[in-house]
């Protein structure tokens, strides 16, 4: 009985640790992911992922045989420890101990060198494979309709182009040569233990069962963690994103505490999600070592008694020899699975991510060319809006009924209050959004007929809100137009009054422009956002005046500007203040999506309608203002 005392205290041991890691999972089972559910087959990801790592077949079959060499050692090292050990137990010469010992050191200094190989090589590649799953993310982004983009928040899409290829790119450094390297290690060495011993081989098999269950119940528990830490991640990115980006309303409004303690409570969920998977890690490794440690003891045990009382195990004899080998393969035999155990769940990690990015990519482009869309050379500039209805969300109509028509050469101005769908119009124009109803035609086509690209290459839009890159102001101006010259570029900041705040700055047009454009007042980002349009010569011009409180100085500007924007061609402007459209060919008035009163200044008034009253209240203000 005394004999399997050490066998039953550690059965008891591994017992316990095996009912900690059920508490523990059952613990997590109720913090379930809300979020994200994986609704891909993992073939089908791996089918994906494959697809980008094809044109790179030649490194990964060379990555495979470096590695094969790299296992050699992990074989090999217990046996030649074994044989030195049992050399320098009897009679031996010094020079037979230093030739294996030279041996010893040339299978190490060749898996180290193929262990360097083949990290350099994957990394390369990863890189590589990175980089092509980006760019092409990024294209795909690049062509979802405004709508689509509305609705994803941008802190989710820069965790899916940072994070999430990160994590693929992993997949392809470490997870795939990781797993494949640790199967053949874990059945080499298995191999070479049957071989050299199978009884203490059947003993250290016994202990793979348990093993095993406690690796199903971690792999479970991981994916889980996992998750939680992942979904935790992009809600700090979204977090972040906006709120450095809205970091000054914050500071207006005196928040800073409560944006604070938001940040916090996502920070802390953050640190709940890592502690969660770093208690997992703890209870799984510690018992793997647990297991590693007892099959030692075992090993010890079954060799002392081979050495003290000279018997024999199961019919064959204990050496020393057997002994150190066997010690050094049973880690190597324990720390392959431990390995395994974790490197699945960075694989579920990269499939997840993997997903997430295929998500992404199969979301369709809305807004797409037709089959037979045409190439528009050239543009007259007649536009034809014929009973059109639109929302961006169903059921709630943001234009009801809408018909209009903008002739060649005429300015057009939409006025209204605010909300009644005017700058809706204008991006209905350049086809940002399709319509539900209704058409709109340019020269008399239909714009779905007409190639996205080309029908907007016609239109220069100046938005309400001005965007700028960060940058330098010519790269704003120029939008990544070529063959342009510094003295063009300046003709058309000189059209339209932009050169005299351009020229009194120290560097000019090289001045460096911050992210959006924050160190210019509005007058000058909507001045550069004329330059902009006046230089990529559009047929159409579109103008979105921005309702922001300019000064009166850049206000005069900007109204000779117009003045002489409105000879180059089709106009279409939305104004806050009539006074600037007075001129214009035809005025439109909308009211809550639909045309109230449409005629020029003088028959307006004529009318004595709203835009009648709109008017003698703008003037009155006025009045008052100056006197
Ligand atoms: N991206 C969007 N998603 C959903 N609803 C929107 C979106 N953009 C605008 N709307 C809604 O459509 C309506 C018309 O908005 P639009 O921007 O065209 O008004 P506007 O006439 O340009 O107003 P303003 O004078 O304030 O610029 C508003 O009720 C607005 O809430
Ligand atoms: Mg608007």
């Amino acid at each position: 009985m005394d004999e399997f005392l050490p066998v039953m205290i550690i059965g008891a041991v591994i017992g316990v640790f095996s009912l900690l890691f059920i508490v523990a999972y059952i613990l997590l089972q109720r913090s379930k992911p809300t979020d994200f559910d994986r609704h891909m087959k993992d073939g089908e990801i791996i089918g994906r992922l494959m697809v980008y790592a094809k044109p790179y077949w030649k490194q990964f079959v060379l990555v495979f045989f470096v590695m094969l060499f790299s296992i050699v050692y992990d074989l090999v090292s217990p046996l030649l420890v074994g044989h030195i050990e049992k050399t320098v137990a009897g009679e031996f010469a010094l020079s037979y101990l230093y030739s294996i010992v030279a041996v010893y050191v040339g299978i190490l200094l060749v898996s180290v060198i193929c262990t360097y190989l083949q990290s350099m090589i994957l990394q390369k590649t990863g890189q590589k494979i990175l980089s092509a799953l980006r760019q092409d993310l990024f294209v795909h982004i690049e062509k979802l309709s405004h709508a689509q983009l509305n609705n994803i928040p941008v802190g989710k899409l820069v965790t899916r182009v940072a994070n999430d290829t990160n994590a693929i790119s992993y997949l392809f450094t470490n997870v795939l040569v990781t797993l494949l390297k640790n199967t053949l290690v874990i059945f080499g060495v298995l191999g070479a233990m049957l071989l050299l011993n199978y009884a203490l081989t059947l003993m250290v098999l016994c202990f793979v069962p348990v093993l095993v269950l406690c690796t199903a119940i971690f792999r479970k528990f991981s994916r889980t963690v996992h998750r939680n830490v992942s979904n935790a991640t992009t809600d700090i990115n979204t977090f972040l994103s906006e709120n450095l980006s809205g970091m000054k309303i914050t500071q207006i409004f005196n928040r800073e505490e409560q944006k604070h303690s938001e940040f916090l409570e996502r920070s802390q969920r953050h640190l709940r999600a890592r502690y969660g998977r770093m208690f997992v890690f703890s209870v799984f490794r510690p018992t793997v070592y647990l297991l590693n440690i007892s099959c030692v003891l075992c090993l010890l045990y079954v060799g002392a008694r081979g050495y003290i009382k000279d018997t024999t195990f199961l019919g064959q004899t204990v050496d020393s020899a057997i002994v150190v080998s066997f010690y050094m393969y049973i880690s190597r035999f324990f720390n392959p699975i431990q390995a395994l155990a974790e490197q699945f769940d960075a694989l579920q990690k990269s499939f997840a991510s993997a997903e997430k990015i295929f998500t992404v990519m199969d979301m369709v482009p809305e807004v797409v060319d037709e089959e037979d869309a045409i190439e528009l050379e050239t543009m007259e500039g007649r536009i034809e809006f014929k009973d059109v209805w639109f929302s961006y969300k169903p059921g709630e109509w943001v234009l009801k009924g809408v018909s209009f028509v903008v002739e060649p050469n005429q300015t057009v101005a939409f006025v209204g209050a605010t909300g009644s769908g005017k700058t809706t119009i204008l991006s209905l124009i350049c086809r940002n959004y399709d319509i539900q109803k209704g058409q709109i035609l340019i020269d008399g086509i239909d714009i779905r007929k007409i190639k996205i690209s080309s029908l907007r290459r016609h239109f220069g839009q100046m938005l309400q809100d001005v965007f700028l890159f960060s940058g330098t102001i010519r790269s704003n101006i120029l939008l990544g137009l070529a063959d342009v010259t510094d003295e063009q570029v300046m003709e058309s900041c000189r059209y339209v009054n932009a050169d005299s705040f351009i020229n009194r700055m120290e560097k000019g047009l090289d001045e460096e422009v911050r992210e959006r454009g924050n160190n210019f007042s509005s007058g000058q980002r909507q001045l550069l956002s004329f330059a902009r349009t006046i230089l990529h010569a559009p047929s159409v011009m579109i103008l979105d005046e921005a309702t922001a409180n300019i000064d009166t100085e850049t206000e005069v500007l900007i109204q000779d500007s117009l003045e002489k924007m409105k000879n180059i061609g089709t106009m279409l402007i939305v104004a806050h203040r009539l006074s600037t459209i007075q001129h214009a060919d035809n005025i439109i008035l909308l009211s809550e999506g639909q045309i109230l009163e449409q005629g020029n200044h003088q028959q307006l008034l004529q009318l004595h309608g709203r835009y009648y009253q709109l008017y003698t209240l703008q003037f009155q203000k006025n009045q008052l203002q100056n006197n």
